[in-house]
C-alpha cells in the first residue's frame, strides 16, 4: 500500500455496482484501477472496459486470484453481492482491510450504521483494521445517501420539522434481476408467499441503520423502530420484457414502512412503493415523471421541502442510475478515507464532496 499520490484501487465484483464502479474509479483524477476481482470463471482474462460497458481497453485484465489482486490495494470497491452471503462477503472486505486497504462497499447491510451493528459483525472487522490499518465505509443509494446525507442537508434548510419521509418509487419490469424480483421481493408469487424481503425484522435490519443515522443527526433518540407492510395483486397479467409473464391475482406491487418513533410518532420513515408495472395499485404514489422510478425526500414542516431524485444510466435506465450514484458517493469517498487514517466511518463521518477535477472529464459511455 503506498500512502500518498494516486490510490491504486481494486474493484472486487463486476455485476451491476461493480460495473459502474470500474467506470468512476477509471474517470477519478485521484484513482487508478490497479485490478479487477471477478467470481465468474468466464470473466477471468477480460478486460475491465469490456466488463464495464466502455467501447475501450483499460488494460487491466479480470482475474480471479484475490491475494495477488489485493497484495498492491490501496481502495478496494467491495460490489461482490452481499445480501445472499453476508458473511462471505465481510470475510473478504475483512481481507481487504487487512492489506492496509481503505474498502467502499454497498454490499453488508447490517454495517450501514456501524454504530448499531451487531457485535458479531463489527468487531471482526475492527481487530483487521488493528492489524492492517485499512478502513471501512458502507453506503449506497437506499439505504446510502437517499435516506442518510440527503435528508439530514434538507432539514437544514427548513425552519421547523413535523415529519422526514424518505421514499424509493419504482417499477421492477425493467429490472433484469428474475430471482431477486420473483423471490426475494415476490413480484408474481401467490398472495399468500410472504417475500423474505419484508418478511418482520428484515425491513429494519437494512433501514433501521439509516434512521439512526438521521436521528442522531438531528439530536433525537428513536422510542422504537417500526414496521408497516401493504400488498396488491396485479388486476390483469402482465409482460415483462426483462422477466416474463406477471399472472393476475398473484403480488404485483407492495408498499412498506420502517419508522422511526420519536415521542410515539412516526417521524422519521423510509417507505418503499415498489410495483412490477404502472397498472398496479395506481392510487399509490407514482415517480414524478411517470418514469421507471425516483428516490424523494419530504420534509413536512414550514417550509414544506420535496426533493426527487431521477438518475439514469446504461440508456436511460433508472435502476442503473441510482447504482451508479450509490458508486459515486463510495468511489468519491477514497481520497477523503485515504486521508482519514484507519477505522469504519459513517454516512455522518464521511463528506460528501464536490466534484473536484471532473467537470467535463467524461468517462465513455
Ligand atoms: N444500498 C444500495 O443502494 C445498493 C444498490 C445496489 C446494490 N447494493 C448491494 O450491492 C451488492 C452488489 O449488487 P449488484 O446489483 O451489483 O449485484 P449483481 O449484479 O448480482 O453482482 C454481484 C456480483 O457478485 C459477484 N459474486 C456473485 N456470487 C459470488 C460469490 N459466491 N463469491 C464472490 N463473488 C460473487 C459476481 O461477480 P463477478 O461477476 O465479477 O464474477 C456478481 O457479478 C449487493 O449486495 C446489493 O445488495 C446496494
Amino acid at each position: 500500500m503506498s500512502s500518498q499520490g494516486s490510490a491504486r484501487t481494486v474493484v472486487w465484483g463486476t455485476g451491476n455496482v461493480g460495473r459502474a464502479a470500474i467506470r468512476a474509479v477509471d474517470a477519478h483524477p485521484d484513482l487508478d484501477l490497479a485490478g479487477v476481482i471477478v467470481h465468474n470463471p468466464d470473466k477471468v482474462g477480460k478486460d475491465a472496459g469490456e466488463l464495464a460497458d466502455l467501447d475501450r481497453s483499460l488494460g487491466v485484465a479480470a482475474t480471479a486470484d484475490v491475494d495477488a489482486a489485493l497484495a498492491e490495494a490501496d481502495a478496494v470497491v467491495y460490489a461482490a453481492s452481499g445480501e445472499v452471503r453476508p458473511v462471505e462477503a465481510l470475510a473478504d472486505i475483512n481481507k481487504a482491510i487487512r492489506v492496509g486497504a481503505c474498502v467502499v462497499t454497498p454490499s453488508v447491510y447490517a454495517m450501514y450504521d456501524p454504530r448499531s451493528a451487531p457485535p458479531e459483525l463489527r468487531d471482526p472487522v475492527l481487530a483487521a483494521i488493528a492489524d492492517g490499518g485499512g478502513s471501512l465505509f458502507v453506503s449506497g443509494i437506499d439505504p446510502g445517501w437517499g435516506n442518510d446525507i440527503l435528508p439530514i442537508l434538507a432539514t437544514g434548510l427548513a425552519s421547523s420539522i413535523d415529519q422526514v419521509r424518505c421514499q424509493e418509487i419504482f417499477d421492477y419490469s425493467t429490472y433484469d434481476q428474475p430471482d431477486s424480483v420473483r423471490y426475494l421481493v415476490g413480484m408474481g408469487q401467490p398472495m399468500d408467499y410472504l417475500p423474505p424481503m419484508v418478511a418482520p425484522g428484515v425491513p429494519t435490519m437494512v433501514w433501521g441503520g439509516q434512521l439512526r443515522l438521521i436521528a442522531r443527526a438531528l439530536g433525537v433518540e428513536l422510542d422504537e423502530v417500526r414496521e408497516t407492510l401493504l400488498r396488491r395483486p396485479l388486476e390483469s397479467s402482465v409482460e415483462t420484457a426483462a422477466m416474463g409473464t406477471f399472472e393476475a391475482g398473484n403480488q404485483g406491487a407492495l408498499r412498506f414502512e420502517v419508522q422511526g418513533v420519536v415521542d410515539g410518532e412516526p417521524l422519521i420513515v423510509i417507505e418503499h412503493v415498489t410495483r412490477i408495472h404502472p397498472s398496479c395499485a395506481t392510487d399509490w404514489p407514482m415517480p414524478p415523471d411517470g418514469g421507471d422510478g425516483a428516490h424523494k425526500v419530504i420534509i413536512e414542516g414550514r417550509p414544506r421541502i420535496e426533493i426527487n431524485i431521477e438518475a439514469t444510466d446504461e440508456g436511460g435506465n433508472r435502476s442503473a442510475g441510482g447504482n451508479a450514484t450509490a458508486v459515486g458517493r463510495l468511489v468519491n469517498a477514497i481520497p477523503w478515507l485515504r486521508a482519514a487514517g484507519p477505522g469504519i466511518y459513517d454516512a455522518l463521518d464521511v463528506p460528501l464532496s464536490p466534484a473536484v477535477g471532473k467537470l467535463r472529464r467524461k468517462a465513455s459511455a
